[in-house]
């Protein structure tokens, strides 16, 4: 399956693992090389790494790493453990991280007699398995919009965000297959330009072609009867089925809401936290102000500050389908995604 893929984000050697720095996309492509937890971490935290599956998926590798690094010390279950919180405090919102650490640490409690074997094992599963939710998600989210359609999409939810073929990428590539994409348009996504650096470049990678616009134009792009679907990808839905995604996905909602506009969440299973009720208990990632403000701000005794949350929640009742590798869930403002746990 994986030789389908065009773009990776990660690439598992079996004693390192291989991050595409996403900070030099598209004038770079550059692979740096991790052999411990720690710097694992930091590629998350410096968003070498970025997208909630990718940052899961990563962070497994991480522990795996971490095992390799501190096994057979006597004390090296708590080292491990230790590299484990390194690794949670990376990024907050998205759920993936913490899904996939709890994998590593369930491998952990169970003591297996090859600790080592056991958490590449896992690791690699978690890696194959997101990998192929993209493509069953690809192919539900093609089959419910159902025929030719023109699609916005923002942020990056495609191969980069992932372990391979993406989202809300997966069923925009599933869609052109089928020959029913009259146009593909992205959000640059302010201020860290996921899509006017990464989107636009995945998909011509994939010789898809794609539209870039100012996050601004969306509203004048649904006035003017351009798109049908909106379609993104998500860091975490709770419960109700809220959504908390990419700063300006709220506002792509109540937009859509206005104009008649469809909007599709996609998302693999690992990003459904069911132990929150409702969005209102997503922890907020702020990023450095340092992100927005022009140079001229950056001094100390400046009066220019800049506020900088890089995710929002819509609401599930602004939603019209949140798709998974499981099942779909239509209007998931009227039955929650409770239905879509195991
Ligand atoms: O800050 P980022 O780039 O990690 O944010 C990524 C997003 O918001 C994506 O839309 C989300 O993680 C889904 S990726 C399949």
């Amino acid at each position: 399956m994986s030789s389908q893929l065009s773009v990776q984000a990660l690439q598992w050697t079996g004693s390192s693992l291989n991050v595409l720095d996403q900070r030099a996309l598209p004038a770079h492509i550059r692979y740096d090389e991790y052999r411990d937890a720690a710097g694992v971490a930091d590629a998350i935290v410096s968003m070498r790494v970025r997208g909630a599956p990718a940052i899961g998926i990563a962070a497994a590798y991480g522990v795996v790493l971490s095992a390799k690094y501190h096994y057979p010390d006597p004390t090296w279950q708590d080292k491990v453990a230790r590299d484990i919180d390194l690794l949670a405090a990376s990024r907050p919102t998205a759920v993936n991280l913490f899904w996939a650490l709890a994998q590593m640490r369930d491998v952990l409690a169970a003591a297996p007699a090859d600790p080592l074997a056991a958490l590449a094992a896992k690791a690699e599963a978690i890696h194959a398995d997101d990998i192929a939710a993209n493509y069953a998600m690809g192919e539900r989210g093609a089959d419910l919009i159902g025929g030719a359609c023109s699609v916005l999409t923002h942020c990056n939810a495609g191969a980069l965000a992932t372990g391979g073929y993406g989202t809300a990428l997966g069923v925009i590539r599933s869609l052109h297959r089928r020959g029913q994409i009259n146009k593909v348009y992205a959000d640059e996504t302010r201020p860290w330009l996921q899509g006017a650096r990464l989107t636009v470049w995945e998909l011509a990678q994939d010789g898809i072609p794609a539209t870039l616009i100012a996050d601004s134009a969306a509203a004048w792009l649904m006035k003017s009867g351009k798109i049908d679907w909106i379609v993104v990808g998500a860091d975490r839905i709770t419960a109700n089925g809220d959504v908390a995604n990419k700063i300006g996905t709220y506002s792509l909602a109540v937009l859509a809401k206005r104009h008649g506009v469809k909007l599709m969440v996609a998302a693999p299973s690992s990003t459904l936290d069911l132990s929150l009720a409702t969005g209102d208990a997503i922890e907020i990632e702020e990023r450095n102000p340092n992100e927005l403000l022009a140079d001229c701000y950056l001094g100390g005794d400046s009066l220019v500050g800049a506020w900088n949350p890089v995710f929002d929640v819509t609401p599930a009742e602004l939603i019209t389908a949140i798709v998974t590798e499981r099942g779909v869930v239509v209007d998931p403002g009227l039955h929650g995604v409770r239905s879509l746990a195991p």
